[in-house]
């Protein structure tokens, strides 16, 4: 069963058309680089499988429950980051995330150690006890990370997940996310396994993010997908990606600010 389905997937608001029937399905254990320019429609194909957005048309399945009529049990089996995590700014970085673990209906004797695990893969142990408002944007995407993994979901939709990161903060965030879709404790290599693995969708403009931990590539562009390839395939002969994707967004893409 795959672990993300998506069929004939749109959204409109208005005269936008901004995701026009897209399919995709993601196998368990991988991960997707969900790749295209500004406005391309990624914000809102994730806000659609994470069920935060109705579909105006088209379905999508979680580990096998649809979005709409098992909508729970989809949720429960996500963690997402959206552009913007639902910090409380307020609260203590544990306290917040205690708080997610119940609101995810996880079983109050579970909260405790999961939180704690969240904070330790996160690298959050020295701010643990810290108010969030007090901590840099590298923290508190940190923090975003970590509500997004702290049920243990067996899928991981991230928007952007090292945005407005410095160079230092990026490496850190893409090596937990390696860590993330390797079974826990056991070296990178077994990640090859299968075992285990979170399966991942990740957004990102940074080519070399996705070179370094994704195993597929989804492309879209104006709403539809343009192209859906093994990372091993498009950078077959040493390719860059960056080479790739400029030609297939090129093509007959009208100047900039015409209405599409
Ligand atoms: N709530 C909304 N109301 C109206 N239009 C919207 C809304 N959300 C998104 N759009 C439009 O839908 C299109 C796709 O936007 P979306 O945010 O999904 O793009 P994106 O690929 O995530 O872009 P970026 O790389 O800039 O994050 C854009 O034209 C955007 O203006
Ligand atoms: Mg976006």
């Amino acid at each position: 069963m795959p672990a993300i389905s998506v069929q004939d997937l749109s959204k409109r608001f208005g005269s936008v058309l901004a995701v026009d029937g897209i399919n995709f399905s993601v196998e368990p254990g991988e991960v997707v680089g969900f790749l295209g320019p500004n406005g391309a429609g990624k914000t809102t194909t994730m806000r659609m499988l994470t069920g935060y957005l109705p579909p105006s048309n088209g379905s999508v399945q979680i580990a096998g429950h649809d979005t709409f009529s098992d909508g729970l049990a989809a949720r429960k089996a996500i963690g997402y980051l959206p552009e913007t995590p639902p910090l409380h700014p307020e609260m203590s970085v544990s306290g917040y995330l205690r708080y997610v673990a119940a609101i995810k209906g996880m079983p109050r004797a579970a909260r405790k150690p999961a939180v704690s695990r969240a904070i330790a893969r996160c690298g959050l142990a020295d701010v643990a006890g810290r108010v969030i408002s007090t901590l840099s944007k590298g923290y508190r995407q940190r923090i975003g990370l970590a509500q997004a993994i702290v049920h243990d979901p067996p899928v991981l939709v991230l928007d952007e997940p090292s945005v407005g990161l410095d160079p230092i903060q990026i490496r850190e965030i893409r090596g937990l996310i390696e860590e993330l879709t390797a079974p826990l404790g056991a070296p990178s290599s077994a990640r090859e396994s299968g075992v285990d693995r979170q399966t991942v969708i990740l957004s990102t403009h940074i080519l070399s993010e996705v070179e370094a931990i994704c195993d597929r590539v989804i492309l879209i562009d104006r709403g539809v997908v343009a192209l859906d390839e093994s990372l091993a395939s498009l950078t077959a002969g040493g390719r860059r990606l960056e080479e790739v994707f400029s030609q297939v967004i090129a093509g007959d893409r009208p100047p900039a600010g015409a209405a599409s």
